[in-house]
């Protein structure tokens, strides 16, 4: 097949995309597809699927894969033109190019890419892609919408309550709020602008990081429990995997700092709590509508309450990513996972 992988973008989890992308893309080049790796904002080529800098290779003028043949732009003019980013979130012939493929990978995290509206463009265009269609990633990416999704099913999520900067409040009372507490973007990824909370100062200085990040955030209450994910695929969930950071919890460092977190899956737990956290990990895709891949985030105390954090429509994907170490428990290796999304997201 002639493959799109889709990558970068805006967001602030542009960096972690690119290692999404060029793992997918190397993975799916040695299973015999025609791969072009594609920064979605700069419309940049990679023929070598290697962004570990993607400005590097500025001066490459085209690039010939399959059926698909792309311009690269020249990044200069880019740059120039795009000095206010908002000028268009697609980069120049984004999709044009993809257009011509047969699927476009989703490599994209975060903002634009795991909200939605890609996948509403591509939709308008007629662009196949990877994983969740528009209203259910849109519905994921909301943590305040999601939660309320949760609760319809019964899956148990913190309790939490929605703040936009217009009525920004900063005395945790005032709010309902009882400390600890975290505070997060409610749409962010990759925990990037969460905190902890534990004093009034701290909740002030949350607020602030938050809000740095995003016009709505949601306050959630603190529980303090062991953390895990499950993936599901088609509806049906793989292992659970925990995740114990070896400092803190799993912040943006210790997801992406290599020996921050000890991951294990199976996860040591009595087979009905897996089994629990599971259905809930099904339930969440399927009242959202995740009929693809996703994969779902749990805090589990010392009672044995359990707590769905959130979705994720599209998890991380390199090796070491935490829904293909689930994948690989159950005899799919990383490769076989890449290809295996695409035909899920075909049929
Ligand atoms: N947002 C990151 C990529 C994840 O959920 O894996
Ligand atoms: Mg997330």
């Amino acid at each position: 097949m002639d493959i799109v992988v889709l990558a970068g973008g805006l967001s602030t989890e542009r960096d972690v995309s690119f290692k999404t992308g060029s793992m997918v893309a190397q993975a799916l080049k040695e299973n015999g597809h025609r791969v072009i790796m594609l920064d979605v904002f700069m419309g940049y080529l990679d023929e070598e699927t290697n962004l570990g800098d993607v400005f590097a290779n500025a001066d490459q003028i085209s690039v010939k894969v399959g059926n698909i043949t792309a311009e690269a732009p020249d990044l200069e003019k880019v740059k120039a033109s795009r000095k206010d980013q908002s000028d268009c979130f697609f980069g120049p012939n984004v999709l044009q190019i993809c257009r011509k493929a047969d699927i476009v990978f989703m490599a994209l995290h975060g903002e634009n890419g795991e909200n939605g509206k890609v996948q509403a463009t591509f939709d308008l265009f007629g662009i196949k892609y990877t994983g969740s269609d528009y209203l259910s990633s849109a519905i994921a990416m909301n943590k305040d919408l999601a939660k309320k999704v949760f609760a319809t099913e019964g899956v148990p999520s913190p309790k939490g309550v929605a703040l936009s900067r217009k009525n920004r409040q900063d005395d945790p009372d005032l709010l309902g709020v009882s400390l600890p507490c975290v505070v997060k973007p409610c749409a962010g990824g990759s925990s990037i602008g969460v905190t902890i909370a534990n004093t009034k100062e701290e909740f002030k200085a949350a607020l602030d990081d938050a809000f740095h990040w995003e016009d709505e955030i949601v306050i959630e209450e603190y529980i303090k429990g062991r953390e895990f994910s499950v993936g599901v695929l088609e509806g049906k969930a793989l292992p659970v995997i925990e995740i114990a950071p070896i400092t803190g919890f799993y912040d943006y460092k210790n997801k992406y700092k290599a020996g921050s977190a000890v991951e294990t899956c199976p996860a040591d737990l009595p087979e009905e709590t897996a089994k629990q956290m599971q259905a809930y990990a099904e339930a969440v895709a399927k009242a959202i509508g995740l009929d693809t891949y996703s994969r779902s985030d749990f805090l589990l105390q010392e009672d044995g309450s359990m707590y769905c954090l959130e979705a994720n429509t599209l998890p991380g994907m390199t090796p070491t990513s935490l829904l293909p170490q689930e994948a690989a428990v159950v005899g799919m290796n990383f490769n076989q996972l890449c290809d295996h999304l695409i035909q899920i997201s075909l049929k």
